[in-house]
Protein backbone atom coordinates (compact mmCIF):
# COMPACT_ATOMS: atom_id res chain seq x y z
CA UNK A 1 0.00 0.00 0.00
CA UNK A 2 0.86 3.21 -0.72
CA UNK A 3 4.19 2.21 -3.14
CA UNK A 4 3.04 4.69 -5.68
CA UNK A 5 2.56 7.71 -3.30
CA UNK A 6 5.51 10.61 -3.86
CA UNK A 7 5.22 13.54 -1.40
CA UNK A 8 5.16 16.86 -3.67
CA UNK A 9 8.35 19.07 -2.69
CA UNK A 10 6.66 22.28 -1.54
CA UNK A 11 5.19 19.75 1.38
CA UNK A 12 8.86 18.24 2.47
CA UNK A 13 9.40 19.01 6.20
CA UNK A 14 12.71 20.72 6.87
CA UNK A 15 13.47 18.15 8.65
CA UNK A 16 12.82 14.19 9.20
CA UNK A 17 12.89 13.74 12.41
CA UNK A 18 9.41 13.41 14.00
CA UNK A 19 10.14 10.69 16.54
CA UNK A 20 9.75 10.50 20.22
CA UNK A 21 13.25 9.51 21.28
CA UNK A 22 16.50 10.11 20.36
CA UNK A 23 14.75 13.25 19.06
CA UNK A 24 15.82 15.75 16.59
CA UNK A 25 19.06 17.24 17.83
CA UNK A 26 19.19 20.50 15.68
CA UNK A 27 22.17 20.45 13.44
CA UNK A 28 23.54 23.99 15.34
CA UNK A 29 24.30 22.04 17.95
CA UNK A 30 26.70 19.96 16.26
CA UNK A 31 28.24 22.76 14.55
CA UNK A 32 28.69 24.40 18.00
CA UNK A 33 29.84 20.72 19.32
CA UNK A 34 32.48 20.83 16.10
CA UNK A 35 33.73 24.38 17.02
CA UNK A 36 34.85 23.16 20.76
CA UNK A 37 38.04 22.08 19.12
CA UNK A 38 40.28 20.14 21.18
CA UNK A 39 38.99 22.17 24.43
CA UNK A 40 35.83 20.21 25.87
CA UNK A 41 35.84 16.96 24.38
CA UNK A 42 38.55 14.13 25.44
CA UNK A 43 39.08 16.07 28.47
CA UNK A 44 38.53 15.11 32.21
CA UNK A 45 35.30 15.44 33.87
CA UNK A 46 36.82 16.34 36.86
CA UNK A 47 38.50 19.61 35.24
CA UNK A 48 36.92 22.57 34.55
CA UNK A 49 36.25 22.56 31.24
CA UNK A 50 33.36 19.53 31.80
CA UNK A 51 32.54 21.05 35.60
CA UNK A 52 31.74 24.38 34.02
CA UNK A 53 29.49 22.68 31.60
CA UNK A 54 27.65 20.81 34.27
CA UNK A 55 27.39 23.39 36.07
CA UNK A 56 26.06 25.51 33.26
CA UNK A 57 23.77 22.86 32.50
CA UNK A 58 22.37 22.78 36.39
CA UNK A 59 22.22 26.45 36.32
CA UNK A 60 20.12 26.63 32.53
CA UNK A 61 17.51 24.18 34.21
CA UNK A 62 17.18 26.31 37.16
CA UNK A 63 16.60 28.95 35.45
CA UNK A 64 14.28 27.24 32.87
CA UNK A 65 12.19 25.65 36.05
CA UNK A 66 12.69 28.19 38.31
CA UNK A 67 13.48 25.23 41.02
CA UNK A 68 13.03 26.00 44.47
CA UNK A 69 15.82 26.87 46.47
CA UNK A 70 16.89 23.98 48.56
CA UNK A 71 15.83 21.20 45.49
CA UNK A 72 19.38 19.51 44.02
CA UNK A 73 20.24 18.78 40.55
CA UNK A 74 22.17 15.34 40.05
CA UNK A 75 22.71 13.44 37.26
CA UNK A 76 24.19 10.35 36.73
CA UNK A 77 24.61 7.55 33.99
CA UNK A 78 22.21 5.21 32.93
CA UNK A 79 19.35 6.51 31.58
CA UNK A 80 15.66 6.72 33.17
CA UNK A 81 16.24 2.54 32.99
CA UNK A 82 18.55 2.57 35.34
CA UNK A 83 17.44 5.23 37.72
CA UNK A 84 14.24 2.78 38.67
CA UNK A 85 16.22 0.35 39.92
CA UNK A 86 18.77 2.96 41.48
CA UNK A 87 15.30 4.36 42.90
CA UNK A 88 14.13 1.27 44.16
CA UNK A 89 17.09 0.27 46.16
CA UNK A 90 18.04 3.77 47.50
CA UNK A 91 14.85 5.68 47.55
CA UNK A 92 11.97 3.10 48.89
CA UNK A 93 11.68 2.32 52.41
CA UNK A 94 9.31 -0.55 52.19
CA UNK A 95 6.73 0.14 49.86
CA UNK A 96 6.53 1.70 46.27
CA UNK A 97 2.81 2.93 45.05
CA UNK A 98 2.24 3.12 41.11
CA UNK A 99 0.32 4.49 38.63
CA UNK A 100 0.51 2.48 34.87
CA UNK A 101 -1.31 3.64 32.11
CA UNK A 102 2.05 2.49 29.64
CA UNK A 103 4.98 0.25 29.13
CA UNK A 104 7.18 2.58 31.03
CA UNK A 105 5.31 2.80 34.01
CA UNK A 106 4.71 -0.95 33.83
CA UNK A 107 8.63 -1.28 33.56
CA UNK A 108 9.28 1.00 36.39
CA UNK A 109 6.53 -1.06 38.91
CA UNK A 110 8.42 -4.10 37.81
CA UNK A 111 11.74 -3.06 38.38
CA UNK A 112 10.53 -2.51 42.42
CA UNK A 113 8.46 -5.51 42.85
CA UNK A 114 11.68 -7.27 41.79
CA UNK A 115 13.36 -6.04 44.81
CA UNK A 116 12.45 -9.02 47.76
CA UNK A 117 11.83 -6.30 50.62
CA UNK A 118 9.77 -3.89 48.33
CA UNK A 119 5.80 -4.18 48.71
CA UNK A 120 5.04 -2.64 45.11
CA UNK A 121 1.70 -2.28 43.85
CA UNK A 122 0.35 -1.15 40.42
CA UNK A 123 -2.91 0.86 40.17
CA UNK A 124 -3.77 0.63 36.55
CA UNK A 125 -5.77 1.55 34.14
CA UNK A 126 -6.24 0.35 30.29
CA UNK A 127 -4.21 1.65 27.89
CA UNK A 128 -5.26 4.55 26.63
CA UNK A 129 -6.80 6.10 29.55
CA UNK A 130 -4.88 8.33 31.74
CA UNK A 131 -4.64 8.28 35.73
CA UNK A 132 -3.19 10.46 38.39
CA UNK A 133 -1.76 9.93 41.07
CA UNK A 134 -2.65 10.18 44.50
CA UNK A 135 -1.47 8.88 47.94
CA UNK A 136 -2.72 5.75 49.58
CA UNK A 137 -2.06 4.97 53.59
CA UNK A 138 1.04 2.86 54.02
CA UNK A 139 3.07 3.72 50.80
CA UNK A 140 6.37 5.68 51.48
CA UNK A 141 6.53 6.53 47.72
CA UNK A 142 3.93 7.46 45.25
CA UNK A 143 5.25 6.43 41.65
CA UNK A 144 4.33 8.58 38.54
CA UNK A 145 4.38 9.16 34.94
CA UNK A 146 4.42 12.43 33.48
CA UNK A 147 3.93 11.74 30.26
CA UNK A 148 3.85 8.19 29.22
CA UNK A 149 5.43 8.03 25.67
CA UNK A 150 3.92 4.11 24.99
CA UNK A 151 0.27 5.64 24.81
CA UNK A 152 0.92 9.45 24.42
CA UNK A 153 -1.14 10.15 27.76
CA UNK A 154 0.27 12.79 30.34
CA UNK A 155 -0.63 13.58 33.94
CA UNK A 156 -3.48 16.39 34.52
CA UNK A 157 -3.02 16.87 38.22
CA UNK A 158 -0.52 16.06 40.85
CA UNK A 159 -1.24 15.96 44.59
CA UNK A 160 0.11 18.22 47.10
CA UNK A 161 1.00 14.96 49.12
CA UNK A 162 0.06 14.85 53.17
CA UNK A 163 1.96 12.36 54.43
CA UNK A 164 5.50 13.40 56.40
CA UNK A 165 6.95 10.52 55.40
CA UNK A 166 5.58 9.85 51.56
CA UNK A 167 7.70 10.89 48.86
CA UNK A 168 6.02 11.86 45.13
CA UNK A 169 8.76 10.39 42.08
CA UNK A 170 7.97 11.25 38.50
CA UNK A 171 9.27 9.70 35.56
CA UNK A 172 9.55 13.39 33.48
CA UNK A 173 11.43 11.88 30.76
CA UNK A 174 9.21 13.08 27.50
CA UNK A 175 7.48 15.78 29.33
CA UNK A 176 10.14 17.59 31.21
CA UNK A 177 10.54 20.70 29.42
CA UNK A 178 7.01 20.80 28.30
CA UNK A 179 4.35 19.59 30.50
CA UNK A 180 3.94 22.10 33.81
CA UNK A 181 5.14 21.20 36.96
CA UNK A 182 4.91 22.35 40.66
CA UNK A 183 8.07 21.46 41.96
CA UNK A 184 6.91 22.01 45.62
CA UNK A 185 4.64 18.72 44.96
CA UNK A 186 7.70 16.66 43.47
CA UNK A 187 9.96 15.01 45.61
CA UNK A 188 12.07 13.40 42.86
CA UNK A 189 11.26 14.68 39.55
CA UNK A 190 14.10 12.88 36.55
CA UNK A 191 14.15 12.62 32.93
CA UNK A 192 16.58 11.40 30.27
CA UNK A 193 17.43 13.96 27.71
CA UNK A 194 16.80 12.19 24.31
CA UNK A 195 13.51 14.03 24.01
CA UNK A 196 12.39 17.39 24.55
CA UNK A 197 16.06 18.12 25.72
CA UNK A 198 17.57 17.09 22.20
CA UNK A 199 20.36 15.46 23.62
CA UNK A 200 21.45 11.64 23.36
CA UNK A 201 20.72 8.72 26.20
CA UNK A 202 22.67 7.01 28.69
CA UNK A 203 22.59 10.19 31.05
CA UNK A 204 19.98 10.89 33.82
CA UNK A 205 18.91 14.32 35.12
CA UNK A 206 17.14 14.43 38.54
CA UNK A 207 15.86 17.41 40.65
CA UNK A 208 15.88 16.64 44.17
CA UNK A 209 13.90 18.05 47.30
CA UNK A 210 15.44 18.19 50.55
CA UNK A 211 13.24 15.70 52.08
CA UNK A 212 14.04 13.26 49.39
CA UNK A 213 18.08 13.88 49.76
CA UNK A 214 16.86 13.06 53.47
CA UNK A 215 15.36 10.04 52.56
CA UNK A 216 18.38 9.10 50.35
CA UNK A 217 20.86 9.72 52.94
CA UNK A 218 19.14 7.21 55.70
CA UNK A 219 18.66 4.80 53.20
CA UNK A 220 22.69 4.88 52.47
CA UNK A 221 23.26 4.75 56.22
CA UNK A 222 21.24 1.29 56.58
CA UNK A 223 23.93 -1.36 56.47
CA UNK A 224 21.44 -4.15 56.80
CA UNK A 225 20.75 -2.96 52.84
CA UNK A 226 23.17 -4.35 50.12
CA UNK A 227 23.22 -2.02 47.39
CA UNK A 228 25.87 -2.32 44.49
CA UNK A 229 28.21 0.84 44.89
CA UNK A 230 27.34 1.64 40.74
CA UNK A 231 23.88 2.35 42.17
CA UNK A 232 24.36 4.25 45.25
CA UNK A 233 22.07 7.16 44.70
CA UNK A 234 23.86 9.45 47.16
CA UNK A 235 27.16 9.25 44.73
CA UNK A 236 24.70 11.20 42.59
CA UNK A 237 23.68 13.79 44.77
CA UNK A 238 27.30 14.27 46.75
CA UNK A 239 28.91 13.96 42.77
CA UNK A 240 25.83 16.74 41.88
CA UNK A 241 26.70 19.34 44.33
CA UNK A 242 30.55 19.11 43.19
CA UNK A 243 29.42 19.78 39.28
CA UNK A 244 30.32 16.34 38.51
CA UNK A 245 29.28 12.56 37.85
CA UNK A 246 30.29 9.51 40.33
CA UNK A 247 31.97 8.02 36.94
CA UNK A 248 32.64 9.16 33.15
CA UNK A 249 29.71 10.77 31.82
CA UNK A 250 29.12 10.75 28.04
CA UNK A 251 30.27 14.65 27.71
CA UNK A 252 28.41 15.14 23.87
CA UNK A 253 25.49 14.52 25.35
CA UNK A 254 25.90 17.13 28.15
CA UNK A 255 27.08 19.36 25.48
CA UNK A 256 23.68 18.81 23.53
CA UNK A 257 21.78 19.45 26.44
CA UNK A 258 23.10 22.40 27.17
CA UNK A 259 22.77 23.91 23.72
CA UNK A 260 19.00 22.93 24.22
CA UNK A 261 18.52 24.35 27.81
CA UNK A 262 20.00 27.85 26.18
CA UNK A 263 17.60 27.60 22.82
CA UNK A 264 14.76 26.95 25.31
CA UNK A 265 15.99 29.54 28.43
CA UNK A 266 16.06 32.62 25.25
CA UNK A 267 12.64 31.56 25.28
CA UNK A 268 11.12 31.06 28.82
CA UNK A 269 8.98 27.99 29.93
CA UNK A 270 6.03 29.22 29.62
CA UNK A 271 6.59 30.50 26.04
CA UNK A 272 7.63 26.17 25.17
CA UNK A 273 4.79 25.25 27.08
CA UNK A 274 2.30 27.97 24.82
CA UNK A 275 4.42 26.39 21.44
CA UNK A 276 3.42 22.70 22.53
CA UNK A 277 -0.22 23.57 23.16
CA UNK A 278 -0.32 25.14 19.69
CA UNK A 279 0.98 21.84 18.34
CA UNK A 280 -0.90 19.82 20.00
CA UNK A 281 -4.48 21.67 18.92
CA UNK A 282 -3.32 21.66 15.15
CA UNK A 283 -2.79 17.61 15.61
CA UNK A 284 -5.34 16.70 17.63
CA UNK A 285 -7.89 19.08 15.34
CA UNK A 286 -6.33 17.26 12.75
CA UNK A 287 -7.12 13.79 13.90
CA UNK A 288 -10.37 15.27 15.20
CA UNK A 289 -11.47 16.62 11.59
CA UNK A 290 -10.63 13.69 9.59
CA UNK A 291 -12.67 10.70 9.11
CA UNK A 292 -10.07 8.16 9.02
CA UNK A 293 -8.05 9.15 11.94
CA UNK A 294 -8.99 9.81 15.75
CA UNK A 295 -6.74 10.59 18.69
CA UNK A 296 -5.95 7.72 20.48
CA UNK A 297 -6.98 8.74 24.10
CA UNK A 298 -10.39 10.15 24.42
CA UNK A 299 -9.94 12.09 27.42
CA UNK A 300 -8.86 15.59 26.20
CA UNK A 301 -7.01 16.43 29.33
CA UNK A 302 -5.07 13.54 29.48
CA UNK A 303 -3.89 13.99 26.11
CA UNK A 304 0.16 14.78 26.13
CA UNK A 305 1.38 18.07 24.84
CA UNK A 306 4.44 16.23 24.17
CA UNK A 307 3.82 12.88 22.09
CA UNK A 308 0.61 12.55 20.15
CA UNK A 309 -0.74 9.15 19.60
CA UNK A 310 -3.21 8.97 16.25
CA UNK A 311 -5.45 5.83 15.20
CA UNK A 312 -5.84 5.06 11.82
CA UNK A 313 -9.04 3.27 10.00
CA UNK A 314 -7.65 -0.24 9.19
CA UNK A 315 -8.24 -0.09 5.62
CA UNK A 316 -4.56 1.84 5.46
CA UNK A 317 -1.66 1.02 7.00
CA UNK A 318 0.13 2.75 9.26
CA UNK A 319 3.17 0.59 8.30
CA UNK A 320 3.57 0.98 5.21
CA UNK A 321 2.86 4.53 4.77
CA UNK A 322 5.97 5.36 7.50
CA UNK A 323 7.91 2.50 5.38
CA UNK A 324 7.28 5.05 2.43
CA UNK A 325 8.11 8.26 3.83
CA UNK A 326 11.37 6.91 5.60
CA UNK A 327 12.47 6.09 2.20
CA UNK A 328 11.48 9.30 1.06
CA UNK A 329 13.80 11.03 4.24
CA UNK A 330 10.47 13.01 5.30
CA UNK A 331 9.45 11.48 8.35
CA UNK A 332 11.72 9.07 10.52
CA UNK A 333 9.73 7.14 13.25
CA UNK A 334 6.50 8.12 13.40
CA UNK A 335 5.04 4.55 14.18
CA UNK A 336 3.38 3.75 17.18
CA UNK A 337 4.73 1.71 20.36
CA UNK A 338 5.35 -1.73 18.60
CA UNK A 339 3.98 -3.34 21.42
CA UNK A 340 0.53 -1.60 21.48
CA UNK A 341 0.37 -3.43 18.50
CA UNK A 342 -2.23 -0.75 16.81
CA UNK A 343 -2.18 0.62 13.53
CA UNK A 344 -1.26 4.26 15.32
CA UNK A 345 0.54 7.02 14.30
CA UNK A 346 3.00 8.67 17.66
CA UNK A 347 4.63 11.91 16.47
CA UNK A 348 6.54 13.82 18.81
CA UNK A 349 5.90 17.76 19.21
CA UNK A 350 9.08 18.38 20.85
CA UNK A 351 10.24 21.88 21.26
CA UNK A 352 12.73 21.40 18.05
CA UNK A 353 9.80 19.78 15.97
CA UNK A 354 7.87 22.86 14.60
CA UNK A 355 4.32 23.91 14.14
CA UNK A 356 5.31 24.33 10.92
CA UNK A 357 6.65 20.96 9.83
CA UNK A 358 3.92 19.16 11.87
CA UNK A 359 1.69 20.65 9.76
CA UNK A 360 3.29 19.52 6.58
CA UNK A 361 3.04 15.83 8.15
CA UNK A 362 -0.56 16.28 8.79
CA UNK A 363 -0.87 17.11 4.82
CA UNK A 364 0.99 14.78 3.41
CA UNK A 365 -0.40 11.70 6.13
CA UNK A 366 -4.06 13.08 4.32
CA UNK A 367 -2.84 13.59 0.90
CA UNK A 368 -1.35 9.72 1.20
CA UNK A 369 -4.72 8.35 2.33
CA UNK A 370 -6.74 10.58 0.60
CA UNK A 371 -5.51 9.69 -2.62
CA UNK A 372 -5.19 6.11 -1.80
CA UNK A 373 -8.66 5.89 -1.27
C1 LIG B 1 8.55 7.74 30.03
C2 LIG B 1 9.86 7.03 29.83
N1 LIG B 1 10.49 6.54 30.89
C3 LIG B 1 11.66 5.90 30.78
C4 LIG B 1 12.26 5.71 29.55
C5 LIG B 1 13.55 4.98 29.46
O1 LIG B 1 14.56 5.91 29.21
P1 LIG B 1 16.04 5.43 28.91
O2 LIG B 1 15.99 4.66 27.63
O3 LIG B 1 16.83 6.69 28.80
O4 LIG B 1 16.47 4.59 30.05
C6 LIG B 1 11.64 6.21 28.40
C7 LIG B 1 12.24 6.01 27.08
O5 LIG B 1 11.69 6.31 26.06
C8 LIG B 1 10.42 6.89 28.55
O6 LIG B 1 9.80 7.39 27.49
Amino acid sequence: MFENFVVPNHLKPSDPRFGVGPSLIPLSSLDALRKTGNSLLGTSHRKDAVRKLVKEVQDGLRTYFKIPAGHEIILGNGGATQLWDMLALGMVKKSSLHFVCGEFSEKWYKAHKAVPWIKAEAIRVEYGQGINPYEKANFDMICCTLNETSTGVMLSEIPKLQGEDVLLAMDATSGAGQIKVDFNKVDFYYFSPQKVFASEGGLFIAIVSPKAIKRIEAINQDKTRYIPESMRLIHAVENGKANQTYNTPSISTLFFMNEQIKIMNTLSEDTVISMAKEKAALMYGWAEEKTYLSPYIKESKFRSEAVVTIDVDAKYSVDDLAKVLRAQGVAIDIEGYRKLGRNQFRIALFHNVTKEDLKKLTEIISLAIETEK
